[in-house]
C-alpha cells in the first residue's frame, strides 16, 4: 500500500517544499506519470512499488470514446538508449473507464489527470464532456493531440488551427484545467504552443513521443508490425529540452516538461530551463518507482543548492 499521510514530509528534507504550481493547479510534488506508462496508478500502488504522496498525479493512459483494442504485436522494442512503441491507442472506452477505472483513481494519495483522444474535435468534445460530469476527484484534463484527424490523417497537433480548433471545443466543456500535449513531430513546436495557448489551454504537456523506425535488416522487415512508431527515453531527451525552451520562449502557457527523464537531475535540466513541472514514462517501465525517486532526488539537489523550492529554480537558465 502507499505511505499514510505525512509520508512525504518524512521523505524529504525539512525546510524544502516539493510543490508547485501548473497554472491554477497546485501539485503536491512537481513529477508526475506520464501517459500510457503507469496504468491508472492504482496497480503500482496496490502493489506497493511506489510511494505516491511523492509524485504530482497520475496520468491515465488515453482513453477514446470506443474501446480500442489496439495494434497486433510487436508493439514494444528496445532502442539504444529507449524504445519505440506503437501500442494503438488500446484502451476500455470511455464509459467503461469513468465506472471501474476513474474510482480507483480517484483513491490515490496523489492527482488524477486523465487524458482523451478523438478522431475529429466533435469527438473531443463529446469526451470531456463526459469527463465534466465526471469531474469529481479530477485534478486536470490531458488532451492527446498526437492522434490522426480522420477527415485527413494528419495529426492534430501538427496543425495550428486544428489543435486550436480541439482545445477551444474542448474549453467550451469543461471547468477543468486543460492541460494541452503536443507533439515533438512538427517543424516548428511554438507555433502550436502558441496557437492552442491562445485558445485557452491551461498548460502544455511538451511533449509525447518521437516517430522512428527499428529494423530487422535480415528478415527486411520493421520490429514494430506497424512499421513506424513512438521513441521515447534517454534517447528523447535533448528534443524535449529543445521543444520545451521553444515553448517557454513562445508563451507564457505553464509547460510540463517530458522526454527521458531518468533522474532529478534531468528532470532539473527541464525546470531551468522553464518547465513547471515534469512527467516520466519510460522510466517507469524499469521501475515502478522512478517518479517517486526522481522527486526525492529533486529535493537533495534543492537542499545542495540552497533553493527552498523548484520555483527558486525555474526559467534560471542563461542561453
Ligand atoms: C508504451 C507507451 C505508451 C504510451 N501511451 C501514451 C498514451 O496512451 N497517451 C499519451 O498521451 N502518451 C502516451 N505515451 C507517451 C508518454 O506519455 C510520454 O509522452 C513519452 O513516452 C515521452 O516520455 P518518456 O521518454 O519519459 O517515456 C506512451 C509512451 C509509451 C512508451
Amino acid at each position: 500500500m502507499s505511505a499514510p499521510a505525512g509520508a512525504l514530509d518524512a521523505a524529504i528534507p525539512a525546510g524544502v517544499d516539493l510543490g508547485c504550481d501548473v497554472g491554477p493547479v497546485r501539485l503536491q510534488s512537481p513529477v508526475l506519470a506520464a501517459s500510457g506508462t503507469f496504468g491508472s496508478g492504482v496497480e503500482a500502488a496496490g502493489h506497493g512499488l511506489i510511494d505516491l504522496h511523492l509524485v504530482g498525479g497520475v496520468v491515465a493512459k488515453t482513453v477514446t470514446r470506443e474501446p480500442r483494442a489496439g495494434n497486433d504485436p510487436p508493439r514494444m522494442t528496445e532502442t539504444p538508449a529507449g524504445m519505440l512503441n506503437s501500442i494503438g491507442l488500446q484502451n476500455p472506452g470511455i464509459d467503461r473507464f469513468l465506472e471501474v477505472v476513474l474510482p480507483g483513481m480517484r483513491a490515490l494519495p496523489t492527482g488524477a489527470i486523465l487524458n482523451i483522444a478523438g478522431a475529429d474535435a466533435a469527438d473531443y468534445e463529446h469526451l470531456a464532456a463526459r469527463v465534466e460530469e465526471a469531474r469529481d476527484g479530477v485534478t486536470a484534463l490531458e488532451l492527446n493531440l498526437s492522434c490522426p484527424n480522420v477527415s485527413h490523417g494528419l495529426d492534430f497537433g501538427r496543425e495550428p488551427a486544428q489543435a486550436a480548433k480541439v482545445v477551444a471545443g474542448v474549453k467550451r466543456v469543461t471547468t477543468l484545467p486543460v492541460w494541452v500535449k503536443l507533439t515533438p513531430n512538427v517543424t516548428r513546436i511554438a507555433d502550436i504552443a502558441v496557437a492552442v495557448a491562445d485558445a485557452g489551454a491551461d498548460a502544455l504537456v511538451v511533449g509525447n513521443t518521437v516517430l522512428g523506425t527499428a529494423i530487422d535488416w535480415r528478415r527486411r522487415r520493421p520490429m514494430l508490425t506497424t512499421g513506424f512508431g513512438g521513441l521515447s527515453g534517454p534517447a528523447i531527451r535533448p528534443i524535449a529540452l529543445r521543444c520545451v525552451a521553444e515553448c517557454v520562449r513562445a508563451t507564457d502557457c505553464p509547460v510540463i516538461g517530458c522526454g527521458g527523464i531518468t533522474s532529478g537531475d534531468d528532470a532539473l535540466e527541464f525546470i531551468v530551463v522553464g518547465a513547471h513541472a515534469v512527467q516520466v514514462g519510460t522510466a517507469s517501465f524499469a521501475a515502478p518507482s522512478a517518479a517517486a525517486g526522481i522527486a526525492r532526488e529533486i529535493a537533495e539537489r534543492l537542499v545542495e543548492v540552497g533553493a527552498a523550492s523548484i520555483a527558486e529554480l525555474r526559467g534560471t537558465i542563461r542561453w
